[in-house]
């Protein structure tokens, strides 16, 4: 089983010809024809908006392609309603989907109008004090428990930190009501990177019902429902993607038989996707430097875990091609290392891959969601530049590498590390 990179070994090479490995690439064409059949999926619900999770590709560039689809910004952090504030997307366009927030983000949040989605029941008050209640506010729901879909379990809600009980999102709308909050949102995010069409109906029978509840109960005005983020992607090459038209029917379904007989087949439905919109339509381009035979064989590469973490924080798969090998039999097994000091530092352990040569371009796949943004920089290392692959296949830089000078910023208060900065 393989997996076909969205770029071609002659075009790596030209790029590399300006730019050193490693870089993130983004498929432009790929982002827009997904983004459109998203936007496509939903178009029977008037409301629908996608807002995109900032966190998994903070990337200007990358939120201004997405903008042409109608998306907004989900942003979770000051920088990253700065970015949507600075890239002119109107208050209504930003989500503010945040957790243990502080009180000077929910100020600009507020000054920049986006629509604050609260955590927790204590953060009305939180909220009323530091920044006053808006008109329009959503609350993040967690019913707890184990979500199961088909005898499968997802997640484990039960164990989030995330979101209000049953019991505080009824007690929550009545105060928010009651201190004048007019219109309202309900949000939830249950299970990651679900690799099937039934979560996102399964979601929306939990949200729609408990909206019907909620409206009958407090009669609030419930404007819209959030799915958030969740829907996956196979990072596994035998995995089947997910098909956003199924998804999209199975919660249109819900739709007409939960919310259309309570009287809301007005209420918008909003989407807060990152690894969806974003995960397979980028990927992480390093070079083989090092060949080492100790106990097993290792190839270590000029990219490490701070251009990706996820195969060292979760264990994550992601799936390798070495360019211009993949004819070739997978009969190597190797470790494939950065040099961090850390020996979870490995993109893959004990993978089956074609002889790998000191040289070989190695295409890290996946990597456009969740990838470059949980860079840190452990170990002094630098972060890799982000290049966009435009559709006529020319090359843009949409973000550079880091240099020395970037690192050392920090200590620009005083003269100490003068010789570098
Ligand atoms: C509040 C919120 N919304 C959306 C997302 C995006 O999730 P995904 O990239 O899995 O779609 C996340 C991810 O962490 C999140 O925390």
């Amino acid at each position: 089983m393989s997996k076909t990179p969205f770029v071609t070994l002659e075009q790596l090479k030209e790029i590399t010809k300006t730019y050193p490995t490693p870089f993130h690439l983004y498929d432009e064409k790929g982002i827009r024809v997904n983004a459109a059949r998203l936007r496509d999926a939903f178009s029977w619900n008037p409301g629908f908006k996608e807002y995109f999770a900032v966190k998994a590709t903070p990337n200007p560039f990358i939120l201004n392609i997405l903008r042409e689809y109608g998306c907004g910004c989900d942003c979770s952090s000051m920088t990253e309603l700065m970015m949507a504030d600075a890239l002119h997307f109107s208050g209504s366009d930003i989500m503010f989907s945040s957790n243990a927030t502080p009180a000077e983000e929910y100020v600009f949040a507020r000054k920049i109008g986006a629509t604050i989605n609260l955590d927790d029941i204590t953060h009305i008050k939180y909220l009323e004090n530091c920044a006053g209640l808006p008109e329009t506010i959503s609350c993040r729901y967690n019913p707890g428990g184990l979500f199961k879909i088909s005898n499968d379990i997802m997640d484990n809600p039960g164990d989030a930190k995330y979101g209000f009980t049953t019991e505080q999102l009824f007690e929550g709308f009545r105060i928010l009501k009651q201190k004048g909050v007019k219109h309202f949102g309900i949000h939830a995010f249950l299970a990651s990177n679900t690799v099937t069409n039934e979560y996102y109906p399964m979601l929306a029978k939990v949200l729609f019902e408990v909206a019907v509840h909620l409206k009958k109960e407090t009669g609030a005005d419930i404007r819209f429902i959030n799915l958030s983020g969740g829907i996956g992607i196979p990072y596994r090459p035998d995995q089947q993607p997910n098909d956003i038209y199924q998804i999209s029917a199975g919660v249109k379904k819900v739709y007409e038989e939960v919310l259309v007989p309570a009287g809301m087949g007005d209420v918008a439905l909003y989407t807060e996707l990152g690894r969806y919109m974003l995960g397979p339509y980028g990927c992480l381009v390093t070079t083989a430097i090092h060949q080492k035979h100790t106990h097993k064989e290792y190839i270590g590469c000029d990219a490490c875990a701070v251009n990706l973490m996820r195969p060292a924080m979760y264990g994550a798969y992601h799936h390798i091609t070495v360019m211009g090998k993949e004819d070739q039999p997978c009969d190597h097994k190797y470790d494939v290392t950065g040099s961090l000091c850390e020996n979870n530092d490995k993109f893959a352990i004990d993978r089956m891959l074609p002889a790998i040569d000191t040289g070989d371009l190695l295409v890290i796949h996946d990597t456009g969601a969740h990838g470059f943004s949980m860079g840190y920089n452990y170990n002094g290392k630098l972060k890799s530049a982000e290049l966009l692959l435009k559709e006529d296949g020319s090359v843009q830089m949409i973000r550079r590498a880091e240099t020395p000078k970037d690192y050392f910023a920090t200590f620009d208060f005083c003269d100490i590390l003068d010789k570098y900065l």
